[in-house]
């Protein structure tokens, strides 16, 4: 068909936004995904790739605007792959989550469960406490920011709406530091060149930062007159820390650390616990709904302080530490060697003695804890996208754990999860979405199950 090749130009009425923030369109009964365009919007697309029943577009004018669209803020917005939905209001795009939540129960898992309004942010700017920002050469000069949409060539930073400024000014005085030192960033085609990524963490609770520098090469030249010159520009600079990575891979850390100068972790709060953070641990990068998030689960578990509470794929240990003081014991799992040491250094630096983590990975660990624990009254379980195992949800139900508050940043895998459970006699109240990450496509949730 002639109209269904890449080249051919077509006006579409987007119905639809794929879960990654692509607008859904048709072209008789084809479907065409493009960036930038969202439900309401009629607009003017070019097929820049063409699969047998799908195609992908390229968003050329709009012809007639949603009443939901807004004009970006972010002047990388229409290239920067970091961001989605700059050009979604942001009330739409919370009543957007929380349809796509409903949606993936619906159709993935055959659930009809309620799904609350997503709770948003007041300000929903500046929120993110991490970036990892590639570094390369664009002709002569040396860039550095994020990737470009579906792409590895770099946009180069100037500023980000969803940073926290300090982030932005640390990494911009990297970046002009790095050029006027003369050290190699790192040519992904070639595999060779010197600085692959910086990684900047912020404490909102201190306002202080970790910078981690991550080479192919196991010398990081001038590392000191670097690490002289940010430290003079950004007196907020806590800790630099060096990372190799050799290999050639998509994956951003390797596997050797050493701290270069200052901190070996960096301290940050989250409501009343500290938290000390390691280089290479998960710690969740919207600190502001992560207190909203933790004290959801805190609510929907009301624990009386008599409970002994599953803390599983805990990171480093912040969930569990979190409602320590309303609990008899938490017991944490996380695969992630240091995280769990950072978790075990949390409880001391929180004075809590009631709470023990345990490496390794859940589906394997969990079948010994509940051997060797009496009653489990309660569990909380927080995977990565790809959600759970399901030998860790028999073993939940096997050992009837009556409680289970599943957190979830994935609502495909969510609702794939969500049904195995129903399946092993758990009951789901009302899911509740927390908006994390403003103007991305990305949703969590947040739900209580209940044994029947
Ligand atoms: C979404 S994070 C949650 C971390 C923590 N609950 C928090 O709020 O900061 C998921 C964590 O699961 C860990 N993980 C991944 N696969 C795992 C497995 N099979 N068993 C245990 N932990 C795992 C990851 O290393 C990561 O720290």
């Amino acid at each position: 068909m002639s109209n269904w090749r890449v080249g051919a130009e077509h006006e579409l009425e987007i119905t639809g936004l794929t879960h990654e923030g692509l607008g859904v369109g048709r072209v008789d009964s084809r479907v065409v995904f493009t960036p930038q365009a969202i439900p309401g919007d009629r607009v003017q697309v070019r097929i820049v790739h063409v699969k047998e029943r799908l195609a992908y577009g390229e968003l050329l004018s709009i012809v007639e605007k949603s009443p939901d669209r807004r004009e970006p803020s972010c002047p990388h917005a229409p290239l920067c792959g970091g961001c989605q939905l700059q050009h979604m209001d942001y009330p739409a795009q919370l009543q957007w989550k929380r349809q796509q939540v409903q949606d993936a129960l619906e159709r993935l898992g055959g659930l009809e469960v309620e799904v609350l309004p997503t709770i948003g942010m007041d300000e929903p700017y500046h929120y993110r406490n991490k970036a990892q920002l590639p570094l390369g050469r664009q002709g002569r000069n040396v860039v550095m920011g994020f990737f470009q949409r579906g792409s590895h060539a770099i946009v180069d930073l100037s500023g980000c709406e969803i940073q926290h400024p300090l982030i932005t000014r640390l990494a911009l005085a990297v970046k002009t530091a790095v050029r006027d030192l003369g050290i190699e960033p790192y040519d992904e085609v070639r595999h060779s060149g010197v600085l692959r990524h910086a990684v900047i963490r912020v404490s909102f609770a201190h306002s202080r930062l970790m910078l981690v520098l991550v080479t192919r090469t196991r010398e990081l030249p001038r590392a000191q007159e670097l690490i002289a010159r940010l430290t003079g520009e950004i007196p907020e600079l806590a800790s630099v820390v060096h990372n190799i990575n050799p290999q050639v891979t998509n994956v951003i850390l390797g596997r050797e650390t050493n701290v270069l100068w200052g901190d070996e972790y960096l301290l940050d709060a989250i409501g009343h616990v500290r938290y000390a953070v390691s280089p290479l641990s998960f710690f969740q990068v919207n600190p502001i709904q992560t207190k909203v998030l933790y004290d959801l689960v805190q609510e929907r578990l009301h624990l009386s302080g008599r409970e002994t509470v599953l803390d599983l794929y805990c990171g480093a240990g912040t969930i569990g530490l979190y409602l320590a003081a309303r609990a008899k014991k938490v017991i944490g799992v996380e695969t992630v060697v240091p995280a769990v040491e950072d978790a075990r250094r949390n409880a001391k630096l929180n004075g809590i003695t009631n709470a023990e983590f345990h490496a390794g990975r859940a589906e394997e660990v969990l079948p010994r804890l509940i051997r060797e624990h009496a009653a489990v009254d309660a569990a909380i379980v927080d995977p990565p996208r790809k959600g759970c195992e399901a030998a860790v949800l028999e073993a939940l139900a096997e050992a009837g754990v009556p409680a289970l508050v599943y957190v979830s940043c994935n609502p495909a895998t969510f609702a794939r999860d969500l049904s195995r459970l129903t399946g092993l006699g758990y009951k789901a109240g009302p899911i509740q979405p927390v908006d994390m990450f403003p103007w991305t496509s990305h949703v969590e949730t947040v739900s209580l199950l209940s044994r029947t």
